[in-house]
């Protein structure tokens, strides 16, 4: 890799990390149930049992972590890895709130993840698993045959990634549109592994993994009314956005945003949100 490409993912790595310290204090705080429901459900698709060892990258506070624990159990052992002080910061928390003994949480960043950073072996764990976080990678591939050799023959590499956004939604988004910029995890470049089941199932054979196998569900999320909705959004990386658009258009911004929200309210004011969101477990061979 060049000095100035590494210099431009550096960058973007840094940036990731303060965008999600901002986020962590309300991450998942705000009463809507999104990150954890779909962290359990990872979980669950991974099949991780008693007695096995993970890693979880990009832990964040801990949606896939703390499930992972339970179910791993007190003879199993669950490490997390994330760029951002503040998530693994709550993770910990959650993780010594709970009692979970088996759960390690560390600053760093998970694609590059070095052995001695988590204390252990090639060929050493059951599972990894990615919830919602690997199209943030700049190098998902050279993540996944990282992850690979740190799995044991026939271990699973489990991610957790978005399918189609909400259609009757996109009103909302377009309305924001033009008073900010900001990269969206809905829009991604043509030759991200993340753009079909297709790719991403290739890009997991290429990094060495067999036998992929892509479960697509719908991610409902609820929401009591627009302002829930709003705390919500300043809670996830969607943030980055918000944070982009300048303070003498924001209220404009925010009307446009409103109209179109009112639009989609139920009878009682409240919103809902139905994306799809995909499951891709791949074995090392
Ligand atoms: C949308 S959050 C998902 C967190 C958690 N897995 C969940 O399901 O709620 C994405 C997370 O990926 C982390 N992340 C992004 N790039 C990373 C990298 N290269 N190494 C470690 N963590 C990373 C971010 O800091 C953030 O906490």
């Amino acid at each position: 890799m060049s000095d100035v490409m590494h210099d431009r993912e550096a960058d973007r790595k840094a940036a990731l990390a303060q965008l999600f310290d901002r986020s962590s204090p309300t991450y998942e705080r705000v009463g809507v149930e999104h990150f954890n429901d779909l962290g359990r459900r990872l979980v669950a698709h991974a099949g991780v049992a008693a007695g096995h060892r993970v890693l979880d990258v990009g832990c964040g506070t801990g949606a896939v972590l703390i499930p992972a624990a339970r179910a791993a159990g007190p003879d199993g052992e669950v490490i997390g890895v994330d760029l951002s002080g503040g998530m693994v910061a709550r993770a910990q928390e959650e993780a010594a709130r709970q009692g979970l003994r088996q759960v390690r949480a560390v600053v760093g960043d998970a694609e590059t993840v070095a052995l001695e950073d988590i204390a252990t072996a090639p060929g050493s764990f059951d599972t990894v698993l990615a919830g919602i976080c690997l199209f943030f990678f700049p190098r998902p591939q050279t993540a996944a045959a990282r992850y690979r050799e740190l799995l044991k023959p026939g271990g699973r590499f489990g991610v957790s990634w978005w399918g189609r956004p909400d259609p009757l939604w996109d009103p909302v988004y377009a309305a924001g549109a033009p008073y900010g910029r900001g990269p969206s995890s809905h829009t991604l470049p043509e030759t991200s592994p993340f753009r079909s089941v297709d790719a991403l199932h290739a890009m997991l054979a290429e990094a060495g993994f067999a036998e992929a196998e892509t479960a697509e569900e719908d991610c409902v999320t609820h929401f009591t009314n627009a302002e829930q909705w709003w705390r919500w959004v300043w809670s996830t990386a969607g943030r980055q956005f918000w944070e982009s658009v300048p303070d003498d258009e924001r209220a404009k911004a925010v009307a446009a945003v409103n109209a179109k929200l009112d639009s989609l309210k139920a009878p009682d004011g409240s919103l809902t949100m139905t994306s799809k969101v995909r499951f891709t477990l791949a074995k090392r061979s």
